[in-house]
Formats: structure tokens, C-alpha cells, sequence
């Protein structure tokens, strides 16, 4: 007996196994196949739709009263958008297959489900139940054991104004791993123990606390699995109570209602996981946002966009990102920028140096920026300035960016870019550059950016579009800007060749004048240099300083020119064969007794020199004094005298000495003056000179 029933049992399972799911009548689902192949409209049935897997009869305006009867491959079914409002038959899935992952009944005006409506359905995954369905949670309630899936957003509960959820009304499903629950009014939320919920969302609710997720034994979670939360669109204003959620990676928390941030409420030991925090349009005025108030070095994106915020202010602290050392992506488009110094960017942005690779700016009203601001920042690869007040870029601003790929500048206020803005390496980087909705003035400094956009369409943004627009020039695009490269060439080139000329001709000319107004001054100079002067030296030994020996008639020069020089003005004491010869003296004696009693002599060269025989007579005495005494001998040629005019000794004195010339023009003679003063001076130009001459004189 026992055996029989079991045996009637599990034909009965059988039956019911073969001939799918229906209890009521078992062959009318199989009987007949309804599908209408039409490849080409890829229509499986006159309201349906097929795709591989997926069965779409959704949007049929109520056309759609029964389910059709499908086969096996078919495990999506979309049944979203008509007006499916009683499912009281039980058979009412029986012609699906029970292989089913996903059934969607969004938006249906669906008010009652029967209890064993999804019976059987062992591979239903997947249950969207939201949109105007007036449902209660109670009655979804999750008897389908392998639910993951669960979308109960936007469900009508009537006028209600706020809803209160139990979510342990959602435990019976036991791997529930998504659980939507958006725009239901909820404001207040019970938590229950989830553990397979990785997903949960919460958006667009009337939340003024952040969902409890600590269990009153202290640190178990609620929701152990947790990853993902949706929290946008509530009226959170701060998050107090202790967080558990060890798993959390992303935190979606924007249009709420934040007015301070506070220290640490974003924290590495509060959020242990956390990847992707959202903060973008917290529509309220911030009054305070505290130093470190992300302090989470786990966390790689940021978004902060659009709230408005005046970093400038004081109300903003410097360190507000501290501690954020692992941020990749940081977005804080739609803020306020224009007024912050140079510093407090860099001290904002200093936590994430050598992480960040996205920067988001724009719509941040910058004026300009600096040639090292984004510097720091090795690793950006992303950087967008678009919608600023821009009027320019400093040279190289970008240039020591060595992965910037992406560039946007559009909707600023650049009209003209720089060749040097943009390195050839940076040129060469960038795959992806938007420049366009800028009043550009056309002119012949645009022809390297027509060039760069001609040669690189797929890298600008709208390239053919209207975004490259002449301000200047109505209704003509760059890059199609009529530009001659030879005729802009020569323009800018021969400009600049023929400034580059002028310049060079006009700086030799200016030198050729200075070297020539001073040449005697140099002369001085380059004497003093080498012949490093020792100055103040005075022998007692000799009755005269200097003997000065020249041909009769040079005797006018000498009166005139040397003698108030050197004996008026230096107080030198000189030794003129004229004056100083000592009558009824033999000639000779005179001149021995001359130079012997002098410590230099000067000899005033000259052609007359030359052809003095006193003259000759003298200069040798003087050499061979010169080598006994190491003494000085001073040349001074008077006017030019040829060579052939000379004596072998004057020529080998003239070629092996340097000598001094006289010449007229107040220059000139200042410098002599100069040298003679030096020559009669400086003792060590004597040594080297008597070596030479001693030298010759022993040849
Ligand atoms: C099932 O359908 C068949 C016809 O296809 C009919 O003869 C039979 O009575 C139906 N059974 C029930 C229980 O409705
Ligand atoms: C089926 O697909 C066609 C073409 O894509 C489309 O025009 C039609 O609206 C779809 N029908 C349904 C019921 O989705
Ligand atoms: C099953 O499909 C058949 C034909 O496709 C249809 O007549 C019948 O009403 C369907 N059954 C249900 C319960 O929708
Ligand atoms: C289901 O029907 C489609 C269309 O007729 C067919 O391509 C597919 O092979 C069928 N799958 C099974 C499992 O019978
Ligand atoms: C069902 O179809 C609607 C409208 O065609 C579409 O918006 C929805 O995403 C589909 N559902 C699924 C689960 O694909
Ligand atoms: C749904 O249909 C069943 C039977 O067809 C009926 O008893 C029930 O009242 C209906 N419910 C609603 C909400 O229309
Ligand atoms: C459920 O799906 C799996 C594959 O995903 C398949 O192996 C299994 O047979 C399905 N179960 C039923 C009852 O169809
Ligand atoms: C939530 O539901 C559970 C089980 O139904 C119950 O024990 C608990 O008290 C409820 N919590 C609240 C705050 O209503
Ligand atoms: C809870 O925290 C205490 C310390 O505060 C720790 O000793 C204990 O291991 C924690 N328990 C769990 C389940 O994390
Ligand atoms: C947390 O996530 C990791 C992987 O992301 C997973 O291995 C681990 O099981 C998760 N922990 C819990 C409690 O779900
Ligand atoms: C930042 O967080 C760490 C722990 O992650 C903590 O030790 C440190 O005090 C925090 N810093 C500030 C300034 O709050
Ligand atoms: C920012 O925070 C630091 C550390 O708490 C503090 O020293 C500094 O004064 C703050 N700056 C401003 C502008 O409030």
C-alpha cells in the first residue's frame, strides 16, 4: 500500500515534471506551439519578442492577459509595463519553463500575487515587482527559496506620506543578495540580520538616519556581506551611531542633507573596505568641513561635485582630505575655486600625490592656473579644466605630467594657445583632448594647432562639430580656416630673421664703437694684468730715478711733454744730458756717470735715435749696464721708425721688448702716461726684459 502510494507519488511528480508545471489541466500547455518565427522582425509571438534566452512582451498596453507558452530556452521573461493586476491563478507561470531565471512584472498596477504563484520555480533568480504596483511587503513575501534579486522600488502604498520597513520580512529569503527598495517613502528603517545581502537600495526614501547596522551585541553586523549602499536622495545630515559594515566598498550618499563634515566620519577604521565614496550635490550650505574627514587610506574614488563648496573658505580646512593617501579618482567639479591660494591647493590635494590619477575641475570658476600646479601630481593620467573662466595656460603647465592622456579645456575662455603650452612628448601623450567652445582668435599663431587637430582628428573632441569655432571670424571652424603654412612662415620667420640680424648687426657695431672710444684704456689694462704692478718703490742708491737718453732732436718732446710729467707731476728726478752733464766732463764719463747713477733710463726711440751716433753709443752702455746690474730699460717710440732706419741693436731691443708708443688724442696719452708710470715701477718687467736682452747680446 505504502508502496503504491509512493509509487502514484512520484508519477505524479513525473507527470507534472514532463508536462511542465500546470496542476489544472496538464496537456493544454503543451499541446500547441504558439511561436510565429519571423526572423527578420525576430518576433516569437504577435506581443512577444525573443531574444537568445529572453522572452519580451513587455509594453503591450494590456493586451497581454495570459502568459503563452514558451520552451525551454527561454529564461528571462519581461512582462514589465502592462496590466497584468491579479495573479489569483496558480497555474498562472505554468506555461514557463522551469529552468526561469528572471521574471519582471515592473509596473503592472499589480495588486494581489497568490501565494504558490511562483511554486516550482526553483531557478528563479530574479523578481521585479516594482513601479505602480500596490503591493505590500507582507504579501511579496519570499517564498521562492533561491531569490537573489528582489526590486520592490517604487511601489505604490497608497497616500501614505512615510512608510516604516521591517527588513526582517526579507530574512525568509535566504540568499538574498540585492534587495531594491528605492523611492517607497521609508523614513524609518529596522534593520535585521541580511547575511547574503550584498546590495542594498535605500535611494530616494525619507531617511534621516543613516541605516542601522550594528546589532545590539556591539560590533556584529546587520549586514555582514554588505558591499554596496544607496543612500541618495534621503535627509542624512551626519552619521553618529558605530558603523558595521566590514564588507562596504561603495557608498552612494548624495542629494542629502550634510552640513558638516566631521573629522574621521568617513574613517579607515569606520569603513575598513571602502572604494568609492559619493558625495556629490549635498544640496544644503555647508557651514563646516573638518580636517580629515575622509581619513581613509582605503578608499580610491572621491566625488564631491557640484555642492558648491568655497574651498577658499575658512570653513574648509586645508587638511580636509588628509589622511586620503590611496584616492585615484577625485572629482570636485561644480565647487568653487576661484579664490584659493596656491598653498591650500596644494595642501588640499598633497595627501594624494603620488596616487591620483583623475582629477575632475571643471565648472570650478578658475581664473588661470599656475605653471607647477598640477606638477606634485606624478601619476595623473586624467585631468579636466573644462567650463572655467581660463583666459591662458602657462607654458609647460602640463609638460612634467608624464601619463596625462586626457586633457579637457572646453568652455573656458583661451583664445590663442601657445605652441609651447603643449611639449611635442606631451603632444604625443595625449589621446584625448577637448579645446573646443573657446572664442580662438584665427590668426597665423593658430596654424600649429590647425596642424595638430588636422593631424590628429580622433584625439579632439567634436572634432568636426562646432565646437572649433574663429571668434574672430563668423561661422568658420578651425580646421577649416583657410592658413597658408609658407605664407604664416614667412610672416612670423622673416620677422623674426630680420630682428634677429639687426640685433646681432647692432650689438657688433655697439661693441666695435666700445672697443675703439676705450682702446687705450684696454691697453692699460690688459698691461696691468700681466705685468701685475707692484707700485711705491723707491731706491736711495741712485742719485737719479730715471736717465733719459734721445736724440737731439727730440729734446722739444722730452722739455715739453716728459719732463712737467714726470719730474712736475710725479716727482721724479730725471737725468737730461742737457741739464745734467757736467761741463769740462769728457762726453763719455758724463754718459757712464749718468747711468750708473740712475736707476732706469728711458730711451726715446725715434728716427733721429737712429741716426744719433750719441744715441747709438748710449744704448749700447745702457745694455751692457742693463746686464751687469739688473736693471730697468725703458722704450719709447716717438713716431714710427722703419727698420731699415735702425741699428742692430735698437732692432733687437724693439723686437724682444715691448715698448711704449706716443701717440696724440688725449686717450692715447693718458695710457701712455699710464704704462710709462708702471714701466717705471715695476721691477719685474725689467728682469724678464734683460734676459732677452742679454740674451741677444751674448748671441
Ligand atoms: C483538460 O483538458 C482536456 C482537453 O484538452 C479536457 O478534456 C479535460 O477535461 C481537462 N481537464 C480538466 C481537469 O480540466
Ligand atoms: C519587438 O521588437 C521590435 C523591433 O525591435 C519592436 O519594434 C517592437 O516594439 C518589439 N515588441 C515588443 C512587444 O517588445
Ligand atoms: C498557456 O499557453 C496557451 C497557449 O499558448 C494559452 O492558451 C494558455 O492560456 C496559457 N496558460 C496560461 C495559464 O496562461
Ligand atoms: C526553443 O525554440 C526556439 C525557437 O523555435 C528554438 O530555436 C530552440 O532550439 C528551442 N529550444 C529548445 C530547448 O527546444
Ligand atoms: C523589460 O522591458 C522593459 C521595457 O522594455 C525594460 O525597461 C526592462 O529593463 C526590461 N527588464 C529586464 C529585466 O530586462
Ligand atoms: C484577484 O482575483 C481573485 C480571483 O480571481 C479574487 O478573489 C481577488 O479578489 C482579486 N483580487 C484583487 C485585488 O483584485
Ligand atoms: C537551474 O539552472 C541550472 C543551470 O544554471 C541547471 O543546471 C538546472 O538544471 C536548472 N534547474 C532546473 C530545475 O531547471
Ligand atoms: C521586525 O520584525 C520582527 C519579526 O517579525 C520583529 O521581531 C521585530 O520586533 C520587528 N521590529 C520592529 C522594530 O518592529
Ligand atoms: C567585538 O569587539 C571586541 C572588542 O571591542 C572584540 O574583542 C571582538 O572580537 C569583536 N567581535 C566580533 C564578532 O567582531
Ligand atoms: C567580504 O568580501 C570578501 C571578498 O570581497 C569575501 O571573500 C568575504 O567572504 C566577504 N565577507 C563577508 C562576511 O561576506
Ligand atoms: C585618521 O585615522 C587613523 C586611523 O585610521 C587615526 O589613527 C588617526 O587619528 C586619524 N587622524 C585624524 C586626524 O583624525
Ligand atoms: C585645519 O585643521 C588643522 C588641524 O586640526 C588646524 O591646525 C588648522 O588651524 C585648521 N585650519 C583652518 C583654516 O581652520
Amino acid at each position: 500500500m505504502a508502496m503504491l502510494a509512493i509509487f502514484i507519488a512520484v508519477s505524479v511528480l513525473y507527470a507534472g515534471d514532463v508536462t511542465g508545471r500546470c496542476r489544472n489541466n496538464v496537456t493544454h500547455c503543451w499541446y500547441k506551439n504558439l511561436f510565429i518565427l519571423e526572423p527578420h522582425v525576430r518576433a516569437c509571438h504577435d506581443l512577444c519578442n525573443c531574444t537568445d534566452t529572453t522572452l519580451d512582451c513587455s509594453s503591450n498596453q494590456g493586451k497581454l492577459k495570459f502568459v503563452p507558452h514558451v520552451n525551454e530556452s527561454y529564461i528571462n521573461l519581461n512582462f514589465s509595463n502592462n496590466k497584468i493586476s491579479n495573479i489569483s491563478d496558480e497555474d498562472f507561470f505554468c506555461n514557463v519553463s522551469r529552468n526561469v531565471r528572471a521574471i519582471d512584472l515592473y509596473n503592472n498596477g499589480l495588486r494581489f500575487i497568490s501565494k504558490g504563484v511562483f511554486d516550482g520555480l526553483d531557478n528563479l533568480t530574479e523578481l521585479l515587482l516594482g513601479g505602480s504596483n500596490y503591493l505590500e511587503y507582507k504579501d511579496i513575501c519570499c517564498h521562492i527559496p533561491n531569490l537573489q534579486h528582489l526590486s520592490l522600488g517604487c511601489l505604490r502604498f497608497g497616500l501614505a506620506p512615510r512608510t516604516t520597513t521591517n527588513l526582517s520580512l526579507f530574512q525568509s529569503a535566504k540568499s538574498l543578495r540585492t534587495l531594491g527598495l528605492w523611492r517607497n517613502k521609508i523614513y524609518k528603517l529596522h534593520s535585521a540580520l541580511l547575511p547574503s545581502l550584498r546590495t542594498l537600495n535605500l535611494e530616494s526614501n525619507r531617511l534621516f538616519e543613516f541605516p542601522v547596522s550594528c546589532s545590539d551585541r556591539k560590533n556584529e553586523s546587520f549586514f555582514p556581506s554588505l558591499e554596496v549602499l544607496w543612500l541618495d536622495g534621503n535627509m542624512i545630515s551626519c552619521i553618529d551611531d558605530p558603523v558595521c559594515l566590514p564588507n562596504l566598498t561603495e557608498l552612494h550618499l548624495r542629494y542629502n542633507r550634510f552640513v558638516q563634515l566631521d573629522t574621521d566620519a568617513f574613517f579607515t577604521a569606520r569603513f575598513g573596505k571602502l572604494q568609492f565614496l559619493k558625495l556629490n550635490q549635498l544640496d544644503h550650505e555647508f557651514c563646516r568641513i573638518r580636517p580629515y574627514f575622509v581619513n581613509n587610506s582605503i578608499v580610491t574614488n572621491i566625488s564631491f561635485t557640484n555642492n558648491d563648496v568655497d574651498f577658499s573658505q575658512h570653513y574648509v580646512n586645508e587638511t580636509a582630505f588628509g589622511g586620503c593617501t590611496s584616492v585615484q579618482h577625485l572629482s570636485l567639479s561644480g565647487n568653487n575655486f576661484r579664490d584659493v591660494t596656491k598653498g591650500k591647493f596644494h595642501a588640499l590635494l598633497q595627501p594624494m600625490e603620488h596616487s591620483l590619477k583623475a582629477l575632475y575641475l571643471g565648472r570650478v570658476r578658475l581664473k588661470f592656473i599656475t605653471s607647477n600646479m598640477f606638477s606634485r601630481l606624478s601619476q595623473l593620467r586624467v585631468l579636466h579644466l573644462y567650463g572655467n573662466d581660463l583666459s591662458s595656460i602657462p607654458d609647460g603647465a602640463f609638460n612634467s605630467l608624464y601619463h596625462l592622456t586626457t586633457l579637457t579645456l572646453d568652455q573656458n575662455n583661451i583664445a590663442t594657445i601657445a605652441k609651447a603650452t603643449f611639449s611635442v612628448h606631451l603632444r604625443m601623450r595625449l589621446q584625448y583632448v577637448t579645446l573646443d567652445c573657446n572664442p580662438f582668435q584665427c590668426t597665423c599663431d593658430i596654424l600649429w594647432f590647425q596642424q595638430w587637430m588636422k593631424a590628429n582628428p580622433r584625439v579632439f573632441h567634436d572634432y568636426h562639430g562646432k565646437g572649433y569655432r574663429c571668434a574672430n571670424i563668423g561661422n568658420i571652424s578651425i580646421p577649416s580656416f583657410p592658413l597658408n603654412p609658407q605664407a604664416c612662415l614667412l610672416g612670423s620667420d622673416a620677422v623674426a630673421f630680420t630682428i634677429a640680424v639687426t640685433c646681432v648687426l647692432l650689438f657688433f657695431l655697439l661693441l666695435f664703437t666700445i672697443l675703439f672710444r676705450f682702446r687705450w684704456h684696454m691697453r692699460l689694462w690688459l698691461y696691468q694684468v700681466f705685468h701685475n704692478s707692484k707700485r711705491g718703490r723707491r731706491s736711495w742708491r741712485y742719485k737719479y730715478d730715471v736717465f733719459v737718453s734721445y736724440a737731439e732732436e727730440d729734446a722739444r718732446w722730452v722739455l715739453q711733454e716728459l719732463l712737467p710729467v714726470t719730474e712736475g707731476r710725479w716727482g721724479l728726478i730725471l737725468c737730461l744730458h742737457q741739464r745734467d752733464f757736467r761741463p769740462g766732463k769728457h762726453i763719455v764719463d758724463n754718459i757712464a756717470d749718468c747711468v750708473s747713477e740712475s736707476e732706469r733710463v728711458v730711451l726715446v726711440f725715434s728716427p733721429h735715435f737712429a741716426r744719433s751716433e750719441w744715441c747709438q753709443f748710449e744704448l749700447k752702455l745702457c745694455q751692457s749696464v742693463v746686464m751687469e746690474r739688473d736693471d730697468v730699460m725703458v722704450l719709447v717710440a716717438l713716431q714710427e721708425t722703419r727698420s731699415r732706419d735702425m741699428s742692430g741693436a735698437m732692432l733687437a731691443v724693439l723686437r724682444t721688448t715691448t715698448y711704449i708708443e706716443w701717440e696724440e688724442g688725449q686717450d692715447a696719452t693718458q695710457a701712455f702716461w699710464g704704462r710709462l708710470r708702471l714701466a717705471l715701477e715695476d721691477p719685474d718687467v725689467v728682469a724678464t726684459q734683460n734676459n732677452v736682452c742679454s740674451l741677444y747680446m751674448c748671441s
